[in-house]
């Protein structure tokens, strides 16, 4: 068999602190990787000059990860045909909502068969229909599909501050490869077989985080913040529980996907910061995610959304007030201090 040939689809604050570890781990196992890492970047203009210029001249991504050298080995390319060709691993990491645009645009072109893995933090939901983006992956492009999440803050990961993360695969087999792709002394990766819980935990807590961020708006104080948490945790779970089959119990307490994610987002996450800043400053999340995250996105605002239509579809929006509470100050102008209100 030959070499694995990685492609990383996506190279925003996330993307370019895994783009540090596949590349450097790419070199630790030259019999299984090819030593190129490919990275895929939707082309921008950062200082007068085009970031994939910025990135393969001084192998550091000035705008989404300033400071993190990312290795020699890894290539920025801006045209995605040309990112993918050939490749045997897709790690897809970039803002939910341009995930299946982007896989619009992949189409025909990857080899069917090879094996993916999907690092971004949602859902895509239609009306009272809700998918995984493992699953989207792996129906539109005809590969198998992983999901890896958990408490993965990226610039601390990218300084090596000690972590763990889930990958939840489809294929106990497939769990060697993905460990040898991604650990490190400093980031810990355990293999469940669990893709759901994994991929949910990952865009459920982010709703749990703005949450956290309005009531450090309020200056409500560390038992309002820990309650948020532990009741995000339960509506976390019981809506995985709900709405799809075979999700783990083990994954909400004892992965870093499930625990650890809420709590790390809660504290610190970006979701939280700038809903800290919405009920602080009164203005919009729009402005606020221009002026505080200078192109990063936030993820929590949108599954709230998301996740609201869903429960309305389903009827069961009652069912989750934390979410829904969510959802109503952030798009809907009820004011923040009815966070905890049917809680
Ligand atoms: P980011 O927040 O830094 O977003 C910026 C990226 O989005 C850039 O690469 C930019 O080119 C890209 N982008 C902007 N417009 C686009 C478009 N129209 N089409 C395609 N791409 C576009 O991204 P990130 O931090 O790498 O996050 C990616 C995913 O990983 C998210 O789902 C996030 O929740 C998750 N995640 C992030 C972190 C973190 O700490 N940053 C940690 C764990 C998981
Ligand atoms: P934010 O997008 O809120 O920064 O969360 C990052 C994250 O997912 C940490 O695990």
């Amino acid at each position: 068999m030959g070499k694995e040939k990685i492609t990383i689809v996506g190279s925003g604050n996330w993307g370019s602190a895994i783009a540090r570890i596949a590349g450097n781990n790419v070199k630790q196992n030259p019999d299984m990787f090819d030593e190129q890492v490919k990275m895929w970047v939707f082309e921008e203009e950062f200082e007068g000059k085009k970031l994939t210029e910025i990135i393969n001249e001084e192998h550091e991504n000035r705008k989404y990860l300033p400071g993190v050298a990312l290795g020699e080995n890894v290539v920025a390319i801006p045209d995605i045909g040309e990112a993918v060709k050939g490749a045997t691993v897709l790690i897809f990491v970039m803002p939910h909502q341009f995930l299946v645009k982007t896989l619009d645009q992949m189409e025909g072109k990857v080899t069917k068969g090879i094996r993916a893995v999907s690092l971004a933090k949602g859902v895509e939901v239609n009306g009272s229909d809700i998918k995984l983006f493992a699953d989207i992956i792996s129906e539109r492009l005809e590969i198998s599909c992983a999901a890896l999440s958990g408490a993965n803050i990226a610039n601390e990961v990218a300084r090596d501050r000690f972590s763990e993360t889930t990958i939840g695969v489809r294929k106990k087999e497939d769990g060697d490869m993905w460990k040898k792709l991604f650990t490190t002394p400093k980031f810990r990766v355990s293999i469940v077989d669990d893709v759901a819980g994994v991929s949910l935990c990952g865009a459920l807590k982010n709703i749990v985080a703005v949450g956290s961020g309005l009531a450090d708006g309020l200056e409500w104080g560390n038992n309002s913040k820990a309650a948020i948490m532990r009741i995000g945790l339960m509506e976390m779970k019981s809506f995985c529980q709900e709405f799809f089959e075979g999700v783990k119990e083990e994954t909400f307490l004892e992965q870093s996907a499930g625990v650890a994610d809420v709590i790390t987002s809660c504290l610190g996450g970006r979701n939280m910061k700038v809903a800290t800043a919405f009920v602080k400053e009164k203005r919009s999340f729009e402005e606020l995610e221009k002026e505080m995250l200078n192109g990063q996105k936030l993820q929590g605002i949108h599954t709230a959304k998301e996740i609201n239509t869903f429960l309305k579809a389903r009827n069961r929006v009652d069912a989750y007030p934390l979410f829904t509470n969510v959802y109503r100050i952030c798009w809907e102008g009820k004011p923040a201090e009815e966070l905890t209100d049917g809680l």
